[in-house]
């Protein structure tokens, strides 16, 4: 099977054997099948976050369970529970529609409800684990349907339990805990100026969204359009002795300071590395966000790793840093992951 339509990069690679599946019934019948032929599984929601070094050899699995509902609902509150392959978008504009705030921040992100979790997403001062109550998912070790409650989940700045034990849980379902009176999240600086003109009480979760999703179409491309996958790297976290080291050379440098260390932003070091809107035939930076790499034409994953290997010797070179990749590497030989 091509995955060239599947992945949001647009790289071409094939999969030896690919199933939909739309029950966790299914799931594991696909995953039983694969054991005892002896096939590495790939799960795939909806292919935004991961780069096809080269073909997959195994079985790729991809998540349709459908289905969102209401539970507990009680005054304010309500649970939203999503199965693994309702679009994430989709569903923030669902819940803000019904007046329920919580992930109205994270509006516009490419890819599904099951795999949000695995990167703990997040945008405008807003990260997943501030509404997820829990997740089911199938263990792989124990082939049981599991509930991880969200302290379970190991969260951590685009981290999580399932990022840090790959292959052995597969999510089905995700749970998250809405509100309709918690307060709105109106920090992050992009957002502030987009709502300075609107006094606070008289916004509500549906505004938000709307606010995010216009800066967002502003910097970064849409996926269905310029193929990409988001960021490309993660906003590397340093120590405070080597930020002070390096905003004597750079004041300028952009930084949030956190419980322990400072995140610098990686989209500025790339920047000032001289990267942005740089391209070559096939990929390039995106010119108005250079922490994601575009696919312009034809550009394979060993073209796109190959240009972030680039940007991360170049960023080491000047700033003394070390990017970490965003996307997962899937398929070929295993050795393109720098
Ligand atoms: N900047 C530059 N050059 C650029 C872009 C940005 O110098 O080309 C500087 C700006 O000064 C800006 C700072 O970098 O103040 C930070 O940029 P921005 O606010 O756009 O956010 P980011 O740190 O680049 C992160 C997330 C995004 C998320 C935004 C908004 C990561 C790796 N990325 O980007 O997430 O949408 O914040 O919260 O944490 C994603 O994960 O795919 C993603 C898009």
């Amino acid at each position: 099977v091509e995955l060239e339509a599947l992945n949001t990069l647009h790289v071409p690679a094939r999969a030896r054997f690919y199933v939909k599946v739309h029950t966790s019934d299914e799931l594991v019948q696909s995953l039983n099948w694969a054991a005892s032929e002896d096939l590495e599984v790939l799960i795939l929601g909806g292919g935004s976050n991961l780069v096809f070094a080269g073909d997959f050899s195994g079985l790729v699995v991809r998540l349709a369970i459908r289905g969102r509902r209401w539970e507990h609902i009680e005054d304010h509150k309500a649970t939203l529970v999503l199965g693994a392959g309702e679009n994430w978008h989709e569903a923030v504009l669902y819940a803000t529609r019904a007046g329920y705030r919580g992930i109205e921040n994270l509006a516009l992100i490419p890819g599904t409800a099951g795999a949000a979790p695995v990167q703990n997403i997040g945008a405008y001062g807003v990260e997943l684990c501030d509404c997820l109550e829990s997740v089911t998912a199938l263990d792989r070790k124990t082939g049981e349907l599991v509930v991880l409650e969200n302290a379970e989940c190991r969260f951590a700045y685009r981290d999580s339990l399932f990022k840090q034990t790959p292959g052995r849980y597969v999510i089905t379902e995700i749970r998250l805990a809405l509100s309709r009176t918690r307060p709105l999240v109106l920090g992050y600086r992009d957002l502030e100026e987009y709502l300075a003109d609107t006094a606070e009480t008289a916004l509500g979760p549906l505004h938000v969204a709307e606010a995010v999703m216009a800066i967002r179409r502003r910097k970064l491309p849409d996926p269905d359009i310029i193929p990409n996958a988001g960021s490309f790297f993660k906003n590397p976290v340093v120590d405070s002795a080597t930020f002070e080291s390096l905003r004597e050379r750079n004041p300028d440098i952009v930084a949030y300071p956190q419980e322990q260390g400072v995140k610098l932003a990686a989209a500025w070091l790339i920047d000032q590395s001289g990267w942005k809107g740089f391209r070559n035939a096939r990929v390039g930076v995106h010119n108005r966000q250079a922490l994601v790499l575009i696919n312009h034409s034809g550009g394979t994953g060993a073209d796109i790793l190959k240009l972030a290997e680039k940007i991360r010797q170049s960023v080491a070179g000047r700033f003394g840093v070390t990017l970490e990749l965003e996307p997962g590497i899937v398929g070929g030989t295993g050795k393109e992951n720098p």
